[in-house]
Formats: C-alpha cells, sequence, structure tokens
C-alpha cells in the first residue's frame, strides 16, 4: 500500500484496508478509544460474530439488472440504507474530522450524526457544510445545558435528534483507563514520543479548529482540559435516566426523535409509545454492558414485536455491505456506520469516508445483485438461510 494518506485510503478494497491505515496514521490512545469495547470484550465480538453466522441465500438466473440502493430513512430519500453514526472524538482521528465526515456523507447521499462529545461544535459543522445532519444527545445531569444544546440543533438546523439512552454510566473501557485517555492528550514522554511517530497527525490536528470538545467548551465545567473522560463521564452523565427525560426531549424537540440503544422487546414497546419516530437496536458498539448479547440477535425480535409501530435502525459491528443486508433482511430499515467509516477518516479524512461509504454501497449491491434482488425493499428475511 502506497504511504500517502489520500491515494493509500482511495486504494483501499475492504474496510479492514482502512483499519490498516488509521492505525498507521493515528496515535495509539485514540486508535484504542475507538476500537474497544468494555470490560472483556465480549459484546463487542459478539456483535461480529453473531453477524458473519447469518448466511445469505444465494439465488440465480433471477435477472440482477437495474438494480437500485435507493431507499428512505425517516421519510427521507438516501442514496443507500446507511448513515454515519455519532462518534465521539471523530476530530481527534483527523483534522475537524466532524466536518471531513460530514461532507462526505452528504456528498454521498446519506446522513451523518454529530456526537455530543465532537471536537468541531454544532455550529463549526452547520457553517462548513450545505446540508442539515443529524444531531446526537447524551443528557448530563445540568439540564439547562441539555436544553440549551437541544435550541442549538434547531437553530443549526439538524434534521433529526439521537438522543443515546444507553449510556447513562460509562462501561469501562480498560484501555482508556491504562492510557489515561485525557482531552486534549496530556504530553507525558510516552505519548509525545508516540505522536513523534504520527508526524501527519500532529501537523493536521494543530491546524484543526479545535483541540477539546467544541459543544461543551466554556459550558461545562472542567471541559478545556479533560484530565480523565471517565472520571469526567461519570460526575457529568445523569445515572438517573428515565423514559420522563425522553417525554423532557420530545417536549423540546419538535423534529424526529430517534431513541439509540435499544436491546429489549418491552423497552423498544415503550419507545414506540414514547412518541419517538424511530430506535437504534443497539449495544453502542459493545462498549457499554459487557456481556449483552449481539445486537443482530435482538433485531428480528424487536422487528416482530414493533417493526410495524416504530422505524428500526440497527447498529453494532457493520463492516460491509454483506451486514447491512443481513440487518435489512432481518428488519431494520437502515444502519449506522460507525468504526467502519471512522477507519475511512482516520485513514485519509472526506476521501477516506467516501471511500468507506463506495466500498459498503459496492459491496451491497453486488450481495443483491448475488441474492437475486433488485430493490432495498425486496430484502427480506427469505433471503436468509432459516
Ligand atoms: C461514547 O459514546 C463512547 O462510546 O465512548
Amino acid at each position: 500500500m502506497a504511504d500517502d494518506n489520500g491515494m493509500s485510503a482511495a486504494r483501499a478494497a475492504c474496510i479492514e484496508d482502512l483499519r490498516r491505515l488509521a492505525h498507521r496514521n493515528v496515535p495509539r490512545e485514540f486508535m484504542d478509544y475507538y476500537e474497544s469495547g468494555s470490560y472483556a470484550e465480549e459484546t463487542l465480538l459478539a456483535n461480529r460474530a453473531d453477524l458473519s453466522r447469518i448466511k445469505i441465500r444465494q439465488r440465480v438466473l433471477a435477472g440482477a439488472s437495474g438494480r437500485t440502493l435507493d431507499s428512505r430513512i425517516l421519510s427521507e430519500p438516501v442514496a443507500l440504507p446507511i448513515v454515519l453514526a455519532p462518534i465521539g472524538m471523530l476530530g481527534m482521528g483527523w483534522r475537524d474530522g466532524e466536518i471531513a465526515a460530514c461532507r462526505a456523507a452528504q456528498r454521498a447521499g446519506v446522513a451523518f450524526t454529530l456526537s455530543t462529545m465532537s471536537i468541531c461544535s454544532i455550529e463549526d459543522v452547520a457553517a462548513a457544510v450545505s446540508k442539515p445532519f443529524w444531531f446526537q444527545l447524551y443528557v448530563m445531569k445540568d439540564r439547562g445545558f441539555i436544553a440549551e444544546l437541544i435550541e442549538r440543533a434547531k437553530a443549526a438546523r439538524c434534521s433529526a435528534l439521537v438522543l443515546t439512552v444507553d449510556l447513562q454510566v460509562l462501561g469501562q473501557r480498560h484501555r482508556d483507563v491504562r492510557n489515561g485517555l485525557s482531552v486534549p492528550p496530556r504530553l507525558r514522554p510516552a505519548t509525545l514520543a508516540r505522536m513523534a511517530m504520527k508526524p501527519r497527525w500532529v501537523a493536521g490536528l494543530l491546524m484543526g479548529k479545535r483541540k477539546t470538545f467544541g459543544n461543551l467548551d466554556g459550558r461545562v465545567a472542567g471541559m478545556s482540559d479533560v484530565r480523565s473522560l471517565s472520571e469526567w463521564t461519570a460526575q457529568q452523565f445523569d445515572a438517573a435516566l428515565s423514559w420522563d427525560d425522553v417525554a423532557w426531549v420530545r417536549e423540546r424537540w419538535p423534529g424526529k426523535l430517534i431513541l439509540k440503544g435499544i436491546m429489549e422487546v418491552d423497552d423498544a414497546k415503550a419507545a414506540a409509545k414514547s412518541g419517538a419516530d424511530a430506535i437504534v437496536v443497539s449495544n453502542h458498539g459493545g462498549r457499554q454492558l459487557d456481556g449483552a448479547a449481539s445486537s443482530i440477535s435482538a433485531l428480528p425480535k424487536i422487528a416482530d414485536a414493533v417493526g410495524s409501530d416504530i422505524e428500526l435502525l440497527f447498529d453494532g459491528g457493520v463492516r460491509s455491505g454483506q451486514d447491512v443486508f443481513r440487518a435489512l433482511a432481518l428488519g431494520a430499515k437502515g444502519c449506522l456506520l460507525g468504526r467502519a467509516f471512522l477507519y475511512g477518516l482516520c485513514a485519509g479524512g472526506e476521501a477516506g469516508v467516501t471511500r468507506a461509504i463506495r466500498i459498503v454501497a459496492s459491496e451491497l449491491d453486488v450481495t443483491m445483485a448475488l441474492a437475486g434482488v433488485r430493490t432495498i425493499g425486496e430484502i427480506k428475511r427469505g433471503c436468509l438461510q432459516e
């Protein structure tokens, strides 16, 4: 693989190629943050293992021309049934990473979700892109600040609010604790030595708009220098989060509301009654409740119970178009890509995210052809082996 970042990412054949490039480019503590699952990482591994166990039925001589990946998510037309998931600290993987990823998503005709814990702020991204994006919200103890964040998302014309409901306390990621992950990075000798090996990353970040969490800086105590991300999260996030808070957010946000982090049928039923427009069947990429089932194993039960009452999105281990096909067949309207696009970003910025989206689109297209379907709507449970 060539050394030049953009060129290499452009030539990546699959998401795994982008992942390898990402590890070459970005210092270890940040890749550790992105890659980690919580505790023993059993759920992280289960997400991938259970997806790849699902077998797609090969169909032949069915006439596979004239295929289209066009579909709708939350009534909006999309060029393929994916959304870029909210990921904290994208801007530590690439200079102004949130803007780069949002631009790539918009050019590809899919939605981008900005995390509350982003480096570029809502306003930075809104000023740099031409179309609306989604905003992900964490409910912290300071409800005044959360109400303000909702107003900022409205002012920025965000087209959906993704309320994360599975991070009321933080699942420990051992590597973050061992690395003493802090934002901006604490310049200890070991960190400096690792950064010296990634000069392009250092140069890029020095030119970036911000070095800490853009949405929170100056508004939440201790934000300009988060000495320990896990301790800070424990102080700020609200363990008392409940369905009353969902109602509180629903009252303030008139647009599309998505609850992310639903794994159980009873919770999905409650979500459908809460006035939310969609849920994301998700275990937070294996980063929260370790020992939880894979998110793909939860999807069909939830689809059977509430699939006709509320729109279902899915995440957890999606690394290919084949994975998107599997989740769609099991009832999802679309998949959130998390690490898959993040690797592209860390490998080559906007061009790398574009490459990641194209890889998944092309894999989905070929999978559809070989499975004998021409439209996204035709991807059904019958496309999978029993
Ligand atoms: C935040 O969403 C995290 O998983 O670290």
